[in-house]
């Protein structure tokens, strides 16, 4: 498109894919529709007006802030028309879609999955302990949150050596043995690639304070004060921290600002040196050698900032509460890292070691083959905070060759509600999200499905809010929400617990918090005069802590999580949610996962197969009929999304329910919350 300047039209601007993101995104963090930028009067106003309308919300830079965004991306949005995507291996058929396509992805958490040594620790013993668990439940690819080597002052997320295991969870004896085991029941693993930052305790970081003007000083963005500087004037820039404070640290023995997005100990790495990059493809390289089957990418999309890091508008930064993102969230040369990585990183030679296992190959049916060969690609799996759909879709577009999945957090929380809020979650809006987002979806486009992970409350608890105690809407709204992510079009990602109902936590003290974003938050909300007792209130209902506790395995005061004490507690003391519990009930939240993934398996339509939405407008009915891509069944999905009795709309497609949360029967009514799947009756 034309470089946009305060003349172009707001219409031009949304047709944009980074400037219809940016405006959808203001929208909904204000609590508006996106329809209100598609009225016509609107939608031909131009820059400079519109500038002077929202200049009271918005501030006077918001125009020159989009404006400057927007031209990093202006040649970059095309899709690059002469590469078909990936080599294909000789002799696989083209046309095969990539095996995540298909894949039920499951996220461990490895420091509350299982201890297997009594230190109340998670490790990797446990995990390879639990792998039937996951085998049976049907999963096909586990992805394991951070288990290299760490200070864990943000819990292995701030990585000391990209080779090595932290001590506390095993050594890299067990995790090849990790890596077998999954390979032999059919599962592929992946690891978390956390690079736009290492711990301060990394050896390159170490080597860069040591002599900033050596070779290490670059690896980083280390910025000189001014001459006399002692580290108490101000930093380089008003970005902020996403755990609280400003994102700049002087480092007295170096005599430089260091940029840390996160934590202190979270150093920025500078991607702009072409010697970081490669060192970051040689550890992706190092560990699919070893049979990893590719990576969950941390904050991947934050890793190419803008060259001179200027100072962040303050008013997108009050608005999305952080200063600076617009510099780093989309930054100018995002694609070219991300394809460079890719390329140099994730693809296959011909050189390269066949590794020392690969993944068996599994049937519809679930019986085990021979090992497949190594994928020509590792899965790359992107956490890209912040993007919007049409982002999403130029990061993962198959023939643009750089991620494969993008997760989109828009999904997590309501119109005009961030994390922290205190709040019930209605379904209603997941369902339009839903269907914007897979309508704007093309053949090339990919779509993963979360709703849980370490990084969030549980969704299960912000839809019932305290309702979620009651057993009888716990176990239907879980069945619901497994029904919608399990059998929507794209690739679903579960998280540990999910599959047993797990709802938050009742966190009594402050010190049950472990997680340093909850503790900074409550000592920023402190020091600001919150009384102890509202802080916490302000704290626990975001706290990531939620999900971090221990796997509830079986009953008992440390759930069959540990024979020690569990480093972190659970506060709950429901009966009937927990792994032994539910294995034996037919009727559970765990068998009906089961159930739900092994009929996934068994019918295409489920997985490849067409979508259409039944009734779009309703905030309380979701249905939907998946349509067979060869002569296989079509089938029916319905769920009400309400905690209360609404009626079977009329006039859907006859059909014969095969899994049901409330039975099988599809009367004139539904339960709160009942989901069925239906094989639909072919007329004559
Ligand atoms: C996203 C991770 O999921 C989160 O746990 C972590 O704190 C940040 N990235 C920083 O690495
Ligand atoms: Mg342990």
């Amino acid at each position: 498109m034309t470089p946009v300047d305060a003349n172009t039209r707001l219409k031009e601007i949304y047709g944009h894919p980074v400037g219809r993101d940016a405006i959808d995104k203001v929208l909904l963090q204000l609590g508006r529709s996106s329809l209100w930028v598609r009225n016509p009067v609107v939608a031909n106003l131009r820059l400079s007006t519109v500038a002077r309308l929202v200049r009271p919300i918005l501030g006077e830079e918001f125009a020159p802030s989009l404006i400057t965004v927007l031209a990093d991306h202006n040649h970059h949005h095309e899709p690059d028309a002469a590469s078909g995507g990936d080599p294909t291996p000789s002799g696989t058929p083209a046309a095969q879609p990539p095996w995540w396509r298909r894949a039920v992805f499951y996220q461990v958490y490895p420091r509350s999955f299982a201890d297997s040594d009594g230190d109340g620790v998670g490790d990797l013993r446990g995990v390879t302990s639990r792998l039937d668990h996951l085998a049976d439940l049907g999963v096909d690819c586990v992805w394991l949150s951070p288990i290299f080597d760490s200070p864990n002052e943000d819990m292995g997320y701030d990585v000391r050596d990209y080779r090595a295991v932290m001590s506390e969870m095993g050594t890299l004896a067990d995790l090849d043995d990790l890596i077998a085991g999954a390979h032999e029941r059919g599962m592929r693993i992946i690891l978390d690639l956390v690079v736009n930052h290492t711990s301060a305790e990394h050896a390159w970081f170490r080597a860069a304070v040591a002599d900033p003007d050596g070779p290490y000083g670059d690896y980083y963005h280390l910025q000189p004060g001014v001459p006399g500087e002692d580290g108490s004037g101000p930093p380089p820039n008003n970005w902020a921290s996403f755990f609280g404070g400003s994102a700049w640290r002087w480092l007295p023995e170096a005599k430089r600002w260091a940029l840390h997005l996160f934590a202190p100990g979270q150093m920025d790495l500078n991607w702009e040196n072409p010697r970081v990059r490669a060192e970051v493809a040689e550890i992706v390289r190092w560990w699919r050698a070893r049979g990893i089957d590719g990576f969950r990418l941390d904050v991947i999309n934050y890793i190419s900032k803008r060259p001179g890091l200027p100072d962040g508008n303050e008013a997108i930064g009050a608005l999305m509460g952080f200063p600076g993102i617009e510099h780093y969230f989309f930054g100018p040369r995002l694609h070219e890292y991300l394809r460079e990585l890719r390329a140099t990183g994730f693809t296959r030679t011909a050189q390269d070691p066949r590794p020392p296992s690969t993944v068996r190959s599994r049937g519809a049916d679930g019986t085990l083959g021979v090992p497949e060969p190594p994928d020509p690609v590792g899965v790359l799996v992107g956490e890209t905070p912040g993007v919007g759909v049409e982002m999403s879709r130029l990061l993962s577009g198959a023939r643009r060759r750089e991620l494969d999945l993008v997760f989109n957090f828009d999904v997590l929380d309501g119109p005009g509600k961030v994390r922290w809020d205190d709040y019930r979650y209605d379904l209603g809006y997941l369902k339009g999200f839903y269907l914007d987002y897979l309508a704007r979806l093309g053949p090339d486009d990919a779509i993963a499905l979360f709703l849980d992970n370490h990084d969030n409350p549980r969704m299960l608890s912000k839809v019932l809010g305290t309702r979620d105690r009651d057993p009888v809407l716990r176990s239907a709204a879980a069945k619901a929400l497994a029904t919608i992510q399990l059998t929507l079009p794209g690739t679903p990602f579960l998280f540990q617990g999910q599959e047993i109902a797990a709802i938050n936590q009742d966190f009594a003290a402050a010190a049950e918090l472990k997680d340093v974003e909850s503790v900074n938050r409550l000592a920023e909300l402190r020091a600001d005069g919150v009384a102890h007792e509202d802080a916490l209130a302000r704290v626990r209902p975001g706290a990531r802590d939620h999900a971090r506790v221990p796997m509830r395995w079986e009953p008992g005061p440390t759930t069959g999580f540990s024979t020690g004490t569990p480093w972190q507690v659970g506060r709950e003391d429901s009966v009937g949610f927990t792994v032994a519990e539910q294995g034996a009930d037919p009727g559970s939240v765990l068998s009906f996962h089961r159930d739900l993934i092994r009929l996934r398996r068994a019918e295409p339509a489920l997985t490849d197969g067409g979508f259409r939405a039944l009734l779009p407008r309703s905030r309380e009915y979701f249905g939907w009929v998946r349509t067979a891509p060869g002569d296989g069944d079509d089938w029916l999905v319905e769920v009400n999304l309400t905690d209360r009795t609404i009626k079977r709309p009329r006039g859907l497609p006859a059909a014969t329910g095969v899994l049901g949360s409330h039975g099988l029967a599809r009367g004139p009514r539904m339960a709160p919350y009942e989901c069925v799947v239906a094989r639909v009756l072919i007329a004559g």
